[in-house]
């Protein structure tokens, strides 16, 4: 049984997910960022570390990179897997205390995984709010939603809402070769 569906078993809400994301998807993520022009880095939801594998391929010592994994056991599998990855037992929304910790104002980068059409429109907001306070004036966020979100009130509550916070966000063609297939979602602080 993979470790991310075990967790799926004991908290599906909170998991979101039964497989990890497949490096086709996982690589097209990291595609999107440009790792050189942006210094700090931080990925939300790392769980197993598929995405987490290829951010670590990409960034230099010249980059700040650390994860905030809220599932206590996915953060003992990270650690064993990457033992030099940085990774806060904490929720995402408790990331400026983490930026302050590094002497960091903001984050040029926030990749998320976390399953936000599974959150209320309040905890959705939440989540929201805190990468615009944290995200440096050209960041830019990074996530993915699986398809059936489009067809779900609350993933296509979430789709404009990107659109309310965000005054630019491109959408990527859909990612297939994923279980589910995913959207690739880019939102920029500025055009
Ligand atoms: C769908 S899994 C994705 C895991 C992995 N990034 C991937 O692509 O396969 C979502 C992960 O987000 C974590 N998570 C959910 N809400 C979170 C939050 N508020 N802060 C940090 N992590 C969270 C879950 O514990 C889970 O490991």
């Amino acid at each position: 049984m993979s470790k991310l569906f075990k967790q799926f078993l004991k908290n599906p809400f909170r998991t979101g997910s039964l497989l990890p994301s497949s490096e086709t998807l996982a690589k097209e993520i990291v595609s999107q960022v440009d790792f050189i022009k942006n210094k700090t880095i931080v990925e939300f939801g790392p769980g197993t570390g598929p995405v987490t594998s290829e951010v670590l391929k990409l960034i230099n010592d010249k980059n700040i990179f650390f994860t905030m994994e809220l599932n206590s056991e996915l953060v003992v599998e990270l650690n064993q897997r990457f033992p030099k990855l940085i990774v806060y037992n904490d929720t995402a929304v408790t990331i400026e205390k983490y930026l302050r910790l590094h002497k960091l104002k903001y984050a040029d980068i926030i990749i998320s995984s976390i399953p936000v059409t599974l959150l209320k429109e309040n905890e959705q907001r939440e989540i929201l709010d805190c990468i615009i306070k944290n995200l440096s004036p050209n960041g830019e966020f990074v996530m993915y939603m699986y398809i059936v979100s489009k067809f779900i009130k609350s993933g296509q509550r979430f789709e404009q809402l990107l659109e309310e916070y965000f005054p630019y966000t491109t959408r990527t063609k859909l990612v297939w070769n994923n279980f589910p297939p995913a959207f690739i979602y880019k939102c920029r602080k500025k055009i």
